[in-house]
C-alpha cells in the first residue's frame, strides 16, 4: 500500500510549534472540563454517529468469537458501572481486574472508569502472594474475577480486610459462594442506557499500575484522566490508528500497554480492534491476523524473535497482505528482527520505547521516518527527551555519548505517584528532569540507542523483574543462606532470570532440593520473574561492607570486563 497516507505526514513539520492543544482540540476538550476516559472511549464516540460500528472482535481458546458494537460496549460499560454503584462502590475506591483477557477485562475497565473510581488490572496468571502484595498496597475494595482464578482470592482474604467484594464474572452456581463472593453476569444483566458518567477531571485518578523496581515491592504507577490526550495523540501519529483499521495490540492489559494501547488509545479513536485470548503460537497468531485483515499491529520483540523462530516457510502458508504497519515496545528490538520483518511482511517493525511511568510512547520510529534498525527512534513531539551525565545529571551536548535517558516532566500521561510511596517518586527526579533507568546514546541525527537498564531491573520477556523480589522469595526457603539474581543472555527472551544460591549447613545440591526451592517459590512470584537457571556456590562475591555485588556476577553471565572489584571482599 505504497499511496497510504499516515497520519503523521512529516515528524519535523509536527515537531515546530507543536502543542498538546491539537490533542485537546480534536477531542474537543478545554481545560477545567470534565474529562472521563470511559466517556471518551464509548458515548463520545457513539455521538459521533459510530455507534453501530464495531469496537471489538474477541477470540477464545477454543476459538469462540464474540464482537461488539460501540453502543454495546457503551450499554456493557454502563451497566457494570451500575453494578458496582449497587455495590456502594465509590469514586477513587480502587477496583481489581483479575481475569484472562475476556471481554469483561475490557469492559469492566471502562466500567471503573464510569463511576471515577480506579482500575487496577493485574496479571490473571500472579500466584495469590504476588496479588496479596498489590492489594494490600492499593487498600483495593473491590476485585472482579473468573471462577478460575478465586481460588488465589480466598487464600488472602483473611488478610485483606478492605477488600469488601469479589465480582465473579461466569459463576455457574454449582459451588455456593463464599465470603464476600457475588455474582455478575454482562449477558444476563439489563442493559442500562441511561447512565451519568462521573465527572471526573484532569487530575482525577484512573488507573494504578503495578511495576517492579530494583528494591522494595512492587510500586504501584498512578495515572489520571488527563492521560487520554498523550494516549490519543501518540496512538494516532505512532500507531498511525485510523478510521478503517483493523488493530491488534497484543499486550494483555495487566501490563499499561494492554490498557494505554489495548484499550484507552484505540477507543478514544474509534476504531475497531481486536483481541485474542490464546497464548503464543506463531501458526495462531498469523491465522488470526489473516482472517480478521488486521491492518496495524503493536507487538513485542520476543514474540517477534518467536515468529523468527518459527521461520520463514511458515509465513508464506498465510495471506497477511492487509497489513500497513507495525510496531513494537518492551524491550529492545534488534536489527535482526526488524531486517527479517522487512524481509518477511515487506515492512520493518517500528521500535517504540515508553514505560508504565510515562503512560504512553516517548520515543519512536515514526511511518514514513527512516527507520535505523536497531534504533529507538526519536522523542515524540512536545517530549524532551535527552541523555544526561550519571554523576551531574546535565544533559550531553555531544552526541554518541551514554548517559541516561531522562525527560523534561510535564507530559499529559506522566504518572502523579507512586501509591502510597511519595519518597520513591520524587527520587525519579533530578535536576529537574524525570530519569527512566536506562541508559542510552544520541547520534547526530537525534535517534535514540538504547544500551540497557542503569538498575539491576531485569527485563525478561519484556516484563520487569526486581532481582531483589526473587532474592527475597529464595530467602525463604529453609536450605537457603544467601541468593544473587542476575539475568542471563536468552535467544528469545532477551534475556532470563538466574539464581546464585549459597545452602545452609547440612543442606547438599541436589535435583529434588532444586525442585523444592522453584515450587516454594513459584508461590510467591510472578510466573515471569521464575529463574530458567539455578547455580550453586560456596559463596558469593560481596564487597567489604558485605554486600552483595550482583554486578560481577552479571559480568560473567554476559562474558563482559567485570569493572573495578577493588572493594570485593573474597579477594
Ligand atoms: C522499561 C519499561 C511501556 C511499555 C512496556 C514496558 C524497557 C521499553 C523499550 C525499547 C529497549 C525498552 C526499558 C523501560 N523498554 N521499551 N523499545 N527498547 N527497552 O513498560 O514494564 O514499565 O518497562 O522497559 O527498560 O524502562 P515497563
Amino acid at each position: 500500500m505504497s499511496n497510504h497516507k499516515y497520519n503523521i505526514g512529516s515528524y519535523e513539520k509536527r515537531l515546530q510549534n507543536f502543542d498538546w492543544s491539537i490533542s485537546k482540540q480534536e477531542l474537543s476538550y478545554k481545560d477545567g472540563d470534565n474529562i472521563n476516559i470511559a466517556w471518551y472511549c464509548t458515548d463520545r464516540i457513539c455521538n459521533m454517529g459510530k455507534a453501530k460500528k464495531t469496537a471489538l472482535i474477541w477470540e477464545g481458546l477454543t476459538g469462540e468469537e464474540k464482537r461488539y458494537t460501540y453502543n454495546d460496549i457503551r450499554l456493557a460499560s454502563n451497566t457494570i458501572g451500575t453494578f458496582l454503584k449497587g455495590l456502594n462502590i465509590k469514586p477513587e475506591d480502587r477496583v481489581c481486574l483479575f481475569m484472562d483477557k475476556i471481554p469483561e477485562l475490557y469492559l469492566g475497565f471502562l466500567g471503573i472508569l464510569k463511576i471515577g473510581a480506579i482500575a487496577q488490572p493485574l496479571f490473571s496468571a500472579f500466584g495469590d502472594e504476588s496479588l496479596l502484595i498489590r492489594l494490600e498496597n492499593a487498600g483495593t475494595k473491590a476485585i472482579i474475577t473468573q471462577k478460575k482464578h478465586v481460588s488465589k482470592v480466598r487464600k488472602i482474604i483473611d488478610r485483606l480486610p478492605a477488600l469488601k467484594h469479589i465480582i465473579i464474572v461466569d459463576y455457574d452456581g454449582k459451588k455456593p459462594l463464599q465470603e464476600r463472593e457475588v455474582s455478575f453476569s454482562l449477558e444476563t444483566s439489563t442493559p442500562v442506557d441511561k447512565f451519568d458518567t462521573y465527572p471526573t477531571k484532569a487530575e482525577s485518578p484512573s488507573v494504578i499500575h503495578y511495576t517492579s523496581g530494583t528494591t522494595g515491592q512492587p510500586k504501584g504507577v498512578k495515572h489520571v484522566h488527563y492521560s487520554l490526550i498523550s494516549q490519543y495523540l501518540t496512538a494516532k501519529w505512532t500507531l498511525d490508528l485510523q478510521d478503517d483499521d483493523i488493530y491488534w495490540c497484543t499486550a494483555d492489559p495487566g501490563w499499561v500497554t494492554g490498557t494505554s494501547y489495548g484499550i484507552i488509545a484505540p477507543w478514544s479513536l474509534g476504531v475497531t480492534q481486536c483481541v485474542m485470548d490464546v497464548g503464543f503460537s506463531a501458526e495462531k497468531w498469523y491465522e488470526f491476523i489473516q482472517k480478521h485483515r488486521i491492518t496495524k499491529w503493536y507487538s513485542a520483540p520476543t514474540a517477534i524473535r518467536s515468529l523468527m523462530k518459527a521461520g520463514d516457510e511458515l509465513v508464506k502458508k498465510y495471506d497477511l497482505s492487509s497489513l500497513v504497519h507495525l510496531t513494537s515496545v518492551g524491550e529492545p528490538l534488534n536489527s535482526e528482527a526488524v531486517i527479517w520483518s522487512e524481509r518477511v511482511f515487506g515492512k520493518p517493525f517500528y521500535d517504540t520505547f515508553w514505560q508504565t511511568e510515562t503512560g504512553s510512547i516517548m520515543i519512536a520510529n515514526y511511518p514514513g521516518m527512516k527507520v535505523k534498525p536497531g534504533s529507538m527512534g526519536k522523542a515524540f513531539p512536545g517530549i524532551t527527551a535527552t541523555v544526561v551525565d550519571p554523576e551531574t545529571f546535565e544533559p550531553y551536548k555531544e552526541p554518541g555519548k551514554i548517559g541516561l535517558i531522562a525527560f523534561k516532566p510535564g507530559w499529559p500521561s506522566m504518572m502523579r505517584t507512586y501509591w502510597n510511596n511519595e519518597e520513591t517518586y520524587k527520587n525519579k527526579f533530578k535536576n529537574g528532569w524525570y530519569l527512566s533507568g536506562d541508559r542510552s546514546s544520541i547520534d547526530n541525527e537525534g535517534y535514540f540507542w538504547f544500551v540497557g537498564r542503569d538498575d539491576d531491573v531485569i527485563n525478561t520477556a519484556g516484563h520487569l523483574v526486581s532481582p531483589f523480589e526473587v532474592e527475597s522469595a529464595l530467602l525463604e526457603h529453609p536450605a537457603v543462606a544467601e541468593s544473587a539474581v542476575v539475568s542471563k543472555p536468552d535467544e528469545v527472551n532477551m534475556e532470563v532470570v538466574k539464581a546464585f544460591i549459597t545452602l545452609k549447613p547440612g543442606y547438599k545440591p541436589s535435583a529434588d532440593l532444586e525442585l523444592d526451592i522453584m515450587n516454594f517459590i513459584r508461590k510467591k512470584l510472578s510466573p515471569l520473574a521464575m529463574p530458567q537457571a539455578v547455580e550453586y556456590v560456596d559463596s558469593l562475591p560481596k564487597t567489604r561492607s558485605g554486600k552483595i555485588m550482583r554486578r560481577v556476577l552479571h559480568a560473567k553471565e554476559w562474558g563482559q570486563d567485570i569493572g573495578d572489584i577493588s572493594t570485593l571482599e573474597n579477594d
